[in-house]
């Protein structure tokens, strides 16, 4: 059986001023966001409304321990939390929506009581590759193990997605460069998941075809003009939610997170660094299959016969984005077997959606291949 779930009241807004009116943001509301997009968006049209920056909680991806501490510092009486951000900020607001009476984040990921939900989100991406906007997801690293975790619950689909393209115009290029490769990740791993049918494709290839467009548009007329296509990348960001949020991410999305847990290297570029290693992994383990649809989607888009095609796909993603090998961000050959282990013992909901099974030496070699 295959499933496509998607619940979707999906806003979309010129500006950001004309959102905040049209929801009649205000009392009972809390706003959730990063500083400097409250000083530059929101603090303008000056809500009656709460408001926290997750960075005053702890720098770089979220953990089970910020969200603990901004739950505590949340007030009584609000109603919905208005979150705008990239994925950490999404992501947070879809944990602090669901509560377990412990009232600890982690008992949300290990505990064994169904959690109920108190808050609606109103999820307002800034970056375009999260795709949490419209996906029951969430990602954060467990204390307690060290590790980054996923959670799949359809408490967490927000109550309302909105996309105002004047959000992200601002973003600085690495930004735009390592979410939007996230997204594409999302739509190529959710498109070979094997849990895809026809309608997850649909918004793989479209998000796909997108970016890929999008990439080719600035290699050829300068990186800083991925502005000019800024409705098209959140768009293809969003069709990537949808499809994953069915389909799954797998392997590169699993194998990143040690990288993203221990190394605190941001995700979507963790998520670079294993893609094309894990992708010449599946070629060489199961030449044939759902890999040559693939390979003959980015041939189509890229004009290279598809049996070039993965390799000029990487090339294309390594001039929007040049990738450093592993020992640069400090990491040691050493730690490979427990990476491999941990990945194996903790990311099953993952791998599950892998193309072919990845053995433990498999996950080894793609490790050493990017070292
Ligand atoms: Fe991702």
């Amino acid at each position: 059986m295959k499933e496509f779930k998607m619940y979707l009241d999906l806003l979309y807004y010129d500006s950001f001023k004309e959102f905040m009116e049209d929801a009649a943001v205000g009392e009972g509301d809390f706003v959730l966001t990063n500083e400097f997009l409250y000083n530059q968006f929101v603090k303008p049209l000056e809500p009656s409304c709460g408001a926290l920056f997750i960075e005053a909680y702890g720098l770089g991806e979220p953990t089970t321990e910020m969200v603990d501490r901004i739950r505590a510092d949340l007030p009584d009486g609000v109603r919905r939390i208005i979150a705008i951000g990239g994925g950490s900020v999404l992501d947070i607001a879809k944990m602090l929506s669901l509560h377990v009476s412990s009232g600890k984040t982690e008992d949300l990921f290990l505990g064994d009581e169904a959690p109920s939900r108190v808050y609606d989100v109103y999820a307002v991406p800034t970056t375009c590759g999260t795709g949490s906007e419209v996906t029951n997801a969430c990602a954060v690293e467990l204390v307690s193990l060290h590790t980054k975790r996923g959670l799949n619950n359809n408490l967490m689909f927000p109550a309302k997605s909105v996309l105002i393209p004047e959000l992200i115009s601002g973003l600085p290029y690495k930004f735009f460069a390592t979410s939007s490769i996230d997204a594409l990740i999302h739509a190529v791993e959710s498109y070979m998941s094997p849990k895809a049918c026809p309608h997850t494709e649909l918004f793989s290839k479209e998000a796909i075809r997108l970016i890929l467009r999008g990439y080719q548009y600035i290699v050829e007329n300068g990186l800083e003009k991925w502005t000019d296509l800024a409705d098209e990348f959140i768009l293809a960001s969003n069709y990537a939610g949808i499809a994953f949020c069915s389909a799954g991410c797998a392997a590169v999305h699993a194998l990143s997170y040690p990288l993203g847990g221990k190394y605190h290297i941001p995700h979507g570029e963790a998520n670079q660094l294993v893609f094309a290693a894990t992708f010449r992994k599946y070629k060489e383990k199961k030449p044939e299959g759902k890999i040559n649809d693939l390979e003959a989607l980015f041939g189509e888009l890229l004009g290279v016969p598809s049996d070039q095609a993965l390799e000029a796909a990487f090339a294309l993603f390594d001039k929007v984005q040049p990738r450093k090998p592993l020992r640069e961000f400090g990491v040691s050959d050493s730690e490979f077997k427990d990476f491999a282990e941990g990945v194996i013992a903790g990311q099953t909901r993952l791998l599950n959606n892998n193309y072919t099974l990845l053995s433990l030496e498999d996950m080894v070699e793609i490790y050493q291949a990017i070292y």
